[in-house]
């Protein structure tokens, strides 16, 4: 490690863990809020639309401006630049990340060739095809148009099109959108009555067109097409979202019903390329452009604005507070939008499958924790369930609460309590509740002495933990666009601030590798190179399968 990145590390850690300058402990929040009547103003930043505020964290103006030294001792700007600029910065696959070039920017390029023109191609073609489907120019083998689009893809080829489904879909939209990920077939069985072969429009994408789970959903879904609309009949129902255009082919999927995209777009970043596909169907051409509108807004911002006022980047220096200076390894993802159900999801396999990581780029041992663990619910529904252990529990947790101002169904009493509740919980988590507020509002409640000491220690909150508040103006497509956009461009900042390589995932290999023999055994044949475990596993599935 470069000498002043070493020391810009330092400098962050020894400020998460010697009490500050004033006495205070650095991991209370409070006393941030009373030294400083405008912490609020200081500490949330507004871009596009969006307002992020970090007040609510224990980051003090000391320890901001360390964080912020960090960011430039990490260079990050010249390799968020170099990342834009299509060098191969995904050092162990030797590819570019190129999904800014997915939103219709211009100008990007990979390995010397135009990214955008060919961005521009397929988008074209995806657009033609969107509007024959929708308009019904393109209808099903029996004449009838399609009301219903299947998208057959897990991962990266899932998470993404299924989340911004979900936050997005409204009756009115021009297609029914539904999504088969695992390879269990209940989740087919379960989907399979909603569909008629005859009103469906399946896709199938898969990056590599190799994941076993999308091939067998595939082969699941193709043979219920035959079966309903005859064999001739099942090609005027299939397109495909991949890079391997030769397998595409051998599944005989014809080339006009092919929509690619190339390898420097990861899967978890990749809903903006033809694995989008769904959406534009489902939603409607207008809405998917609107969606890339967002996260090019966001692009430019994350391209241009200052480190200091940059949103994605100060997401990242907040996390690298919370993971590297606090030790905490868990975030919580909490949006206050039944729509946004599926983000927590979504943004699992964006965080975790980019950050975790135990080694540098070049391949030695990590020198700091790397990320944390992610889960989420939306608001209310997690306060009725693990938020008891995020106020009260041994280990803080930080969470995120995303809050949006106006929403699209006329009941607003229920809206004012949903953000009620979003706006007291961050307020609570903070401010906690004492020993001396306990024991008077016990007393005012007429509580026997007896009792109050018994009940005290259970009824106070320590308070002091940290929450990062995002507020949309609005839940659609351009918003929804940009918030996902903060979340990558978050992800590819802690990249570069942790030294990791954030585009691969080697790690999800060996569990497919194991998976081919173990397979095999289910299938009959006699186990070999398993562990004791794996075979008394085995041999008790088959007694109970009879
Ligand atoms: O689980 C690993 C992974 O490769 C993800 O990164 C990816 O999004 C998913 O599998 C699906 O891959 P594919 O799109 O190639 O089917």
């Amino acid at each position: 490690m470069a000498q002043d990145l070493a020391a810009a590390w330092a400098a962050v850690v020894a400020l998460a863990r010697t009490p500050r300058g004033d006495g205070t402990a650095p991991t209370t929040i409070r006393p941030l809020f009373a030294a400083d009547p405008e912490r609020f103003r200081r500490f949330s930043h507004s871009a596009d639309g969006l307002l992020l505020d970090l007040s609510k964290t224990s980051i003090s103006e000391a320890a901001r401006g360390a964080l912020l030294d960090l960011a430039h001792s990490a260079e990050l700007p010249a390799r968020r630049d170099a990342m834009a600029r299509g060098e191969a910065v995904n050092v162990t696959e030797r590819r570019a990340v190129l999904h800014m070039a997915l939103r219709g920017t211009g100008g990007f390029h990979a390995g010397g060739e135009d990214a955008s023109a060919e961005v521009a191609a397929v988008l074209g073609r995806m657009r033609d095809f969107t509007l024959a489907v929708t308009e019904g120019r393109l209808r099903g083998a029996t004449g009838e148009r399609f009301t219903d689009v299947l998208n057959i893809g897990i991962g990266g080829s899932d998470l993404g099109p299924a989340m911004v489904a979900r936050a997005l879909w409204r009756p009115d939209a021009p297609l029914r959108p539904h999504y088969l990920g695992n390879v269990d077939a209940h989740a087919w069985e379960e989907i399979r009555p909603r569909l008629d072969p005859r009103r469906t429009l399946v896709l199938v994408a898969s990056k590599t067109f190799t994941t076993q789970e999308t091939m067998t959903n595939a082969a699941l879904v193709r043979a219920w097409l035959a079966e309903g609309l005859g064999e001739a009949a099942v090609g005027g129902h299939l397109a495909a979202l991949s890079t391997n255009l030769g397998a595409t082919a051998d599944f005989g999927i014809a080339e006009d019903r092919v929509f690619p995209f190339r390898d420097w777009v990861g899967g978890r970043f990749s809903l903006w390329s033809a694995i989008g596909l769904s959406l534009a169907l489902s939603l409607g051409w207008e809405a998917f452009e609107q969606l890339l509108a967002g996260a090019r807004v966001m692009d430019a911002h994350f391209l241009t604005a200052p480190l200091e006022a940059n949103l994605p980047v100060l997401l990242a220096l907040t996390e690298v507070w919370h993971v590297n200076g606090l030790g905490l390894g868990t975030r919580a993802v909490l949006p206050y939008d039944e729509r946004l159900a599926r983000l927590p999801a979504h943004l699992q396999q964006l965080e975790m499958e980019s950050l975790g990581k135990r080694v540098t780029l070049d391949g030695a041992p990590v020198a700091h924790d790397t990320g944390p663990v992610v889960f989420g619910e939306p608001g209310t529904n997690a306060q009725h369930s693990f938020m008891q252990l995020i106020h009260q529990g041994t280990r803080p947790v930080p969470a995120d609460i995303i809050l949006v101002a106006r929403p699209d169904h006329a009941h607003p009493d229920s809206h004012r309590k949903l953000l009620a509740n979003g706006l007291a919980q961050a307020a609570a988590l903070m401010r906690g509740k004492t020993e001396a507020e306990v024991r008077a509002e016990m007393e005012a409640a007429g509580t026997a002495p007896a009792e109050i000491a018994r009940l005290l220690p259970h009824r106070v909150f320590p308070g002091d933990r940290p929450t990062v508040t995002l507020l949309l103006p609005h839940l659609d497509a351009f918003t929804l666009g940009q918030v996902v956009a903060l979340y990558e461009h978050k992800v590819a900042s802690l990249g570069i601030l942790w030294g990791i390589n954030a585009f691969d995932q080697w790690g999800v290999e060996l569990g497919k590798q194991l998976t081919g023999p173990i397979l095999k055994a289910l299938e009959g044949a006699e186990p070999a190179g398993q562990d004791g475990s794996t075979l008394g596993l085995l041999a008790a599935l088959r007694s109970a399968q009879g």
